[in-house]
Formats: C-alpha cells, structure tokens, sequence
C-alpha cells in the first residue's frame, strides 16, 4: 500500500526515520509530502494514496475527493478537528487519531510559558512565582493529566473541571474537582484550556467566563484557537488591565491582542506537540495503526465510526 506523510509543519527526522522503517517493514511505500504551501501539492499528492498520515493539515472534501484509493487518513495527534470526519465516512474511509501520545509535551509547553508569563516575559522587573497559585484544567482529558502532574511539582493547588469526567475521577487523581466551568474560572489564579474544538466549545470562552478570573488571573491556551470569543476576550482585556492571556495558537485577531503589552504573548507557529519525543510517539503510532488495519482490518482508534 502506498502511504503519504502529509505535514504542512514537519515531523522531527528521528520521527520521519522512525514512521518509515514501521510502514517499510509492514511492506508498504512510503511517501513524504512535507511543508507544502499550495493545497495543490496536496491534491496531488494523494491521488494514489492508500492511506495518509497528517498533523493539523486540512483534510476537506476536496482532499478526499481527490483521494480516489484512499482507506484510512490517521491525524498524528489528539485533534480531528481539521479533518471532515463525516464526509470521510461517507466515501468509507476511516479516520483515527493517536490520543495521549503527545500530551505531556502540550503540558511541558504550559508551564514554559506559565513562567515565562509570571516573570513578565524576561524584562528583568520582579514578576511572581507559580508555587502556593490555584490553577484550573479545563477539561481532564490526556493533556489535562499531565499538566496536573507536573503543577503538583510546582507546588500549586491544582483544580479540574470536565463535562464529560465525573468529580470522583478528577479527585482520585489528586485534584480538586470544581462544580462547573464558571466554579473553576471563580476559583483559580491561572486557567489553562483543554477542550477540543466542538460545536458545543467554539467561542465558549467568553466575556462571562474570563472576566470570573480573580484579579490578576492568566489564562493559557494550549488547545484550539476556535474556543476563544476574540472579540469578547478583546474587550475584556481592555476593560481589565491585570489580566493575562498567553497562547500556543496564533489568534486571528493577533495583531490586536498585540496591543496589550505585557499581557499578552503567542508562540509564532503553534509548538505544545513540536518534539522529537512526541512526534516519533504520534508517528509511530500513526504508522503502527495504519499497519495493525492493513494487516487485521484493526479500527481500534477510529474516531469516525
Ligand atoms: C493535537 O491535537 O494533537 C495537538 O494540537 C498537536 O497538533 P500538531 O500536530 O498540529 O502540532
């Protein structure tokens, strides 16, 4: 089978090096389609492809048409948000994910900004320290785990909410479970965003939410660009001066965000998966799934059942 690495933003080369000996060694061809700038490129690219390894690349309806031999596209990640999973569906191709296997360098990533945040981004003015603050996970998911884990060795009061975990599982983790979204917003010094992006969480962080911050409240973004109202979140930061708004995804409206001086800061390109560890564990993982459904018919992790 031919099989197409498909990364607008690159896998590490150990990860590449990795994925290709798992997929050469099931027997099948391996192509790699890396940093393309025309979506052309990838149009042609998967014409022949029997299945496809992607990151956030945009699998759409006119990918998929394109794809006339394709059986199976695996995001290399936790987010299927950027792949039209229904219309896959519908040509019979399925669409898997690989959860968990990049989450510890999302939360890594929280923390690097967290203090870089917290000592007003390196001008050499005194800033606070993370140890003694309340932070809040929104959502408890594989990301929110681990950015729990590693707040405990901050010594912070850690604190969770998640519609879809109940309180006792949050709480047999160590963490103290909050009643609702807006209790954890209420409650925490710093709140850090783990939702996917669904129809139910685009735009849900809002001027209602955000501004329940106690003062001097951060919030961090290391999920999806789309759960922020900008425009809400905007004014709030106009309104209120302590707040803080730190992100791994770009917003659209970056340039105005970029006004609130010290309050505000974005990584370039979005960075929470960019290692080597968790993009040879979400390739691999990628090609091992691709090679367990040729070679099984396995669908174990298929989010688009
Ligand atoms: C994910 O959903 O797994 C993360 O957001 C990482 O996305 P990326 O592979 O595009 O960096």
């Amino acid at each position: 089978m031919k099989v197409l690495i498909a990364t607008e933003k690159p896998f590490a080369p150990a990860a590449v090096q990795g994925i290709t000996s798992e997929l050469k060694n099931a027997g099948h061809e391996v192509v790699l389609l890396e940093k393309y700038t025309e979506k052309g490129q990838l149009l042609d690219a998967v014409k022949d492809a029997d299945a496809m390894i992607v990151r956030s690349d945009k699998i759409t309806p006119e990918v998929l048409d394109a794809a006339k031999q394709l059986k199976i596209v695996v995001r290399a990640g936790a987010g299927y948000d950027s792949i039209d999973t229904a219309y896959a569906k519908g040509k019979n191709v399925v669409v898997e994910n690989t959860p968990g296997q990049n989450s510890n360098a999302v939360a890594e990533l929280v923390f690097g900004m967290l203090v870089y945040a917290v000592r007003n981004f390196f001008n050499g003015k005194a800033g606070t320290e993370l140890k003694g603050k309340k932070l809040g996970i929104l959502a408890f998911g594989n990301v929110g785990r681990n950015v729990a884990r590693i707040a405990k060795g901050f010594d912070m009061d850690v604190y969770a909410y998640d519609a879809f975990c109940p309180a006792d599982a949050i709480e047999a983790a160590g963490v103290h479970a909050a009643k609702s979204q807006e209790d954890l917003f209420k409650t925490c010094d710093v709140l850090s965003l783990h939702i996917p992006a669904t129809p139910q969480t685009v735009k849900s962080i809002d001027y209602r939410l955000v501004n329940l911050l106690p003062k001097k409240g951060i919030l961090v973004n290391t999920a999806r660009k789309e759960v922020i109202n900008e425009e809400e979140l905007l004014k709030l930061m106009a309104e209120r001066e302590d707040l803080k708004f730190i992100t791994d995804i770009k917003p659209d409206a970056d340039e105005e965000f970029k006004k609130f001086e010290g309050r505000y800061f974005s990584t370039p390109k979005k960075m929470g998966a960019q290692t080597a560890e968790a993009n040879t564990n979400a390739g691999i993982a990628a090609a091992r799934q691709i090679n367990a459904f040729f070679a099984t018919g396995d669908t174990k992790f298929q989010v688009n059942k």
